[in-house]
């Protein structure tokens, strides 16, 4: 499974490309408006900092001008995904720009059905937000099974993107169903190191270990 940070807070992406385990970032308008920062000057210096492709979000609702601020944003870096809505124009700008060999993130998708449309539109990825599914009382891990389902019946390509992720069980569980990538704040990529017995193991390791006495070289 490929983890993706969900921030446009570079050091935090920073932070975790140095673990060696970041292969991609996500970044949406409401995460740009938080990092107070220059949509592209930021979306640039994230591309520089993580290979890995890195969405970033037209804003347009209609073709043309989704093709237009698209065509701004794929020239940032070659590792640029451009994240278009999962609308009728959104899906239309997805087959134009991926058989121009550019990677799209189809995001907002809440549904087997849309997640279908996005793979035959072409999608290099389909963003399923969990979270605010489970938020209004659906199901978000039993869409992520439908939508693994659908993929391999038909070998579909488009990987699998699970995006409003809200704690490490949603990590496992997406991993479980073999979703392909999964999208989540730095904290929640945190918290997957944590546990209370590799704590309690390395003090009671380490104490016994001074009382030998030794040194390792
Ligand atoms: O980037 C899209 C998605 O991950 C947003 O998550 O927490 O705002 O529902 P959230």
């Amino acid at each position: 499974m490929k983890f993706f940070a969900d921030t446009a807070e570079i050091a935090e992406i920073r932070e975790l490309a140095a673990t060696g385990l970041l292969d991609g970032v996500t970044t949406n308008p409401s995460l740009i408006h938080k990092s107070g920062r220059d949509f592209i000057e930021v979306v640039r210096e994230i591309a520089a900092v993580c290979p890995g492709p890195i969405s970033a979000e037209v804003v347009a609702l209609d073709y043309d001008t989704m093709m237009s601020e698209a065509e701004i944003l794929r020239k940032i870096a070659k590792n640029i995904a451009i994240k278009v809505p999962l609308t009728p124009d959104g899906l239309k700008a997805c087959k134009a720009l991926t058989g121009d060999g550019t990677m799209v993130n189809v995001t907002l998708c809440f549904s087997a059905a849309q997640a279908l449309l996005a793979a035959k539109a072409g999608a290099s990825f389909i963003s399923p937000f969990v979270g605010r599914h489970d938020d209004v009382g659906f199901d978000g891990m039993q869409l992520i099974a439908d939508i693994r389902m659908i993929y391999d019946n038909y070998d579909f390509a488009t990987e699998i993107l699970v995006a409003s992720v809200r704690h490490p069980i949603h990590v496992v569980e997406a991993a479980k169903l073999g979703a392909d990538v999964m999208t989540a704040p730095p904290k929640i990529i945190h918290q997957l190191f944590k546990h209370p017995l590799t704590d309690a193991g390395i003090a009671g390791f380490l104490k016994d270990w001074q009382a030998t006495g030794q040194k390792i070289g």
